[in-house]
Formats: structure tokens, sequence, C-alpha cells
């Protein structure tokens, strides 16, 4: 009898574990020893790092070369399944290169973490009564975290909202924290509820949630970049690209996939550093629709020469302490590679790779559109899966494209013939 109740599963063994998985889902023994065998995760870490681990998953991490972000050359590790992100990353960071190359600017760490307050009667009076004690919260707030006082960080404000909802006002504060090099999650938590208690002293009420918001509004990074004209492929192109960017400023439907391109830059340097990337999804959308309305987190303009202009904002919870960075021995080298010295470097950073990637989508789309780039990729799998070596493989890309057929029994008939086989 089947059944996904399993008590205890959490400590058992990673094998117990697997076994039981193995009866469960009628595993072969080669199934289970594509479970077992695992690669530069230990599985012990692995283990150490989640619950209830069975193994662990692999991606392939690329290296998107010509990145020159303020005047720095950089090599961008990134993390990703899907084919041509990374070839499209370096080759739009080439074509901004020609332009002097990308440039960011971050604000301070600001993460916020919320204080729910309700059973309020007078939520004004509370909000006041919360504000005159403001020097009190940072104090028990920032008690909690020494070790990011001594670095300079800690509780810069507070504020408190009032918030309407279908069951009454509540009262929300705001703790603003700077949490330097950290994502910074875990530590505005603990000192949310650290200052709990207290605000429900001074106002009566009941405190409810006390949890970071993922919208990082205070934590942003700006990149921007100047492409000339004849690096993107003429004027034509530029405003190709312009004609893109304001439609997806005026529709949500194609504004979700314009920041898709985006997020194909950012979550794969994201998974690759061993970020929190559902935290910088949540960022991306829900500042993508602060106004009310979703709609672009990039802009893109044509200048007085003709030249194409891109700038970026979003808010970017990226962290080089803590967290998976530290722990996935390839999330470590992936840092050493990109050789970025604080979060707001590693922010910069981001926010410099999701405006080049969008600028890729872009010009594709204008242009030749996706699936061209995208087929060769696919027709190279196709080929070496079919047995293709060496210089055959391009000449059997180069003949499915001809004739716009990309089967893998094409394939093999085509590298049959050249090596006189039929
Ligand atoms: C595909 O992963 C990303 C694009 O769809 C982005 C875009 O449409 O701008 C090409």
């Amino acid at each position: 009898m089947h059944t996904s109740r399993i008590s205890g599963f959490y400590k058992m063994s990673v094998e117990e574990r697997v076994k039981i998985v193995k009866e469960f889902a009628n595993l072969s023994d080669d199934e289970v020893s594509i479970l077992l065998k695992t690669g530069r995760l230990d599985i012990g870490l692995a283990d150490r790092m989640i619950e209830n681990v069975i193994g662990t998953l692999e991606l392939p991490l690329g290296i998107a070369t010509n990145f020159l972000i303020n005047n720095k050359d950089y090599l961008i590790p990134m993390a990703i399944e899907e084919p041509s992100v990374v070839a499209a990353a370096s080759n739009a960071a080439r074509m901004c290169r020609d332009g002097g190359g990308l440039f960011a600017a971050s604000t301070d760490s600001l993460m916020i973490s919320q204080i729910q307050l309700v059973g309020i009667t007078s939520p004004h009076s509370a909000l006041m009564k919360i504000l005159q004690h403001k020097d009190e919260i940072m104090k028990i707030a920032n008690e909690k975290d020494p070790v990011l006082i001594k670095l300079g960080g800690g509780v810069r404000d507070v504020e408190v909202r009032i918030v309407n909802t279908s069951v009454g006002p509540m009262v929300i504060t705001h703790l603003i924290v700077d949490v330097k090099d950290a994502m910074g999650a875990n530590a505005v938590n603990t000192m949310a509820e650290a200052v709990a208690p207290y605000i429900e002293k001074i106002t009566g009420g009941k405190v409810l949630l006390r949890i970071v918001s993922n919208l990082a509004d205070r934590r942003l990074v700006r990149a921007w970049t100047k492409v000339p004209k004849e690096s993107v492929g003429g004027e034509g192109v530029v405003d190709g690209i312009v004609y893109a960017w304001a439609f997806a400023a005026a529709d949500p439907y194609r504004a979700a996939t314009h920041n898709k391109g985006i997020m194909n830059g950012v979550i794969a340097v994201a998974l690759a550093t061993g970020q929190d990337t559902r935290a910088l999804e949540a960022g991306a959308h829900s500042y993508a629709a602060r106004s009310g309305r979703y709609t672009t987190l990039s802009t893109w303009e044509k200048d007085d020469e003709g030249n194409l202009v891109g700038y970026l904002e979003m808010p970017m919870a990226v962290g080089v302490v803590g967290g998976a960075t530290r722990v996935n021995p390839v999330a470590r080298v992936a840092l050493k590679i990109l050789g970025v010295k604080s979060a707001r470097e590693l922010a910069e950073v981001m926010g410099a790779v999701g405006l080049a990637q969008n600028l890729a989508a872009l010009r594709a789309l204008a242009t030749e559109g996706i699936q061209k780039g995208h087929m060769k990729l696919h027709a190279r799998q196709i080929a070496i899966a079919a047995g293709a070596v060496g210089d055959e493989v391009d000449k059997v890309v180069a003949e499915m494209i001809k004739e716009g057929v990309i089967r893998i029994d094409r394939a093999k008939e085509i590298l049959n013939k050249l090596r006189g086989l039929s």
C-alpha cells in the first residue's frame, strides 16, 4: 500500500530515505544510483543544508565573457538549463563594450522587515506611540545582532503604515535594516521577532506576523549602458529595440516575458553564486508592479546620435556571506571567479548582466527572431547525440539547418553520408 505518510523521514539516513522512495516510485537500481551519485556538493553537506535529502541536482555552469562593468573586467559564472542564454549574454556584453561597457550603482543593503499589529481601536494613536519609541525599538533590534553592528550595519529607521484590510485596519511597522554583505532575511526576521513584544506593550495591540518583505525597494541596483548604433546593427535595429521595449512597457503580457529575459541573466548568476532565487524573483516582479500596473524593469531609448541607451532598476537582495554562498563549494568558486568584494558589487554585476541579457533578447526579437540562434544550438545537441564528432558536428548542423529539419534520425542519415556509409 503506497502512502506518503512517513513518520520520522527526516531522521533517516540518505540511504534509508532513498530505499523508501525507491519502493514508493518503483525506481530501478540504475535510477537509485543516479540519485546517490552526487557531484561536487557532497551528500553529507546537502543533508545538512535542507531536510529529507535523497540526492543533489546539478545544472550546467557556464561563463559569460566580454563583461566590462564600471570599467572592470568580469567573467560571469551562470548556472542555467536553457541553451543560448550564456552565448547571448556574452554577445550583448561585447556590443556594450564598444560603447564603454556597462555601468551600475547600488543603494545601501537596506532590507525591510514587517511587524503586523492587529486588535487596535485607534490605529493612528498606535502609529504615534510606535514612532515615539523609535529609539528604544532600534536599540532592541540592534542588540540582536552585535556582529552586524560591528560591521557598520543595523537598523537605520522605523516606519509605520496603516493598512486597511478586509478584516479591519492594521498597523504595520517596518524596520529598515542595513544588512551589509548578507542577503539579510534571517537578520531582519530575528530583529522583527525581538521587537514584537515591546510593540505590543506600548500599543496594547496584538502582533501577528514578523517577517522580511521581499519587495526590497530600498535595496536597488541601477544599471545602464550606451551601445553604439553600429555595434547593435544600425539605427533600424535601435528603433526595433525601442519599439520592442515600448510594447512591453505598455502591455503586461509582453512585460512578463521581457522581464523573464532579464531574469534569465540575473537568476543564472544567482544560482551559480548560491543566492535565494525566489526572493529575487519576488522582489523583481513586485517592484515591476509597484505603480499598480505591471511593467518593465528596464527602459530602452535612442539618443541624439542614434545610439541605443538602456537603463534597468530593480531590487537585488543578494549576499556574499551566510546562506548557501559559503556552504556550497561551487558557489564559493563562482564568487571567486567573479571577484566581487561585497554584496553591493555582486548586485551591481547582476543588474548589469540582467540589462545585457535583456538587450540580447530584444535585439534577436527585433531582427531575426530568437529561434534561429536557438535552433543552431539545438541542432548541435542533436548532431552530437547522433554520434557526430570533431568537425562532423558543424557539417551535420549546417546541413540540418539548410534543410530546416532538426531531428536525430536525419542527423544520423547525414552523418552516415558524410562517412560514406550510405
Ligand atoms: C527566453 O528565455 C527569453 C525571451 O523570451 C525574453 C524576451 O522575450 O524578451 C527571449
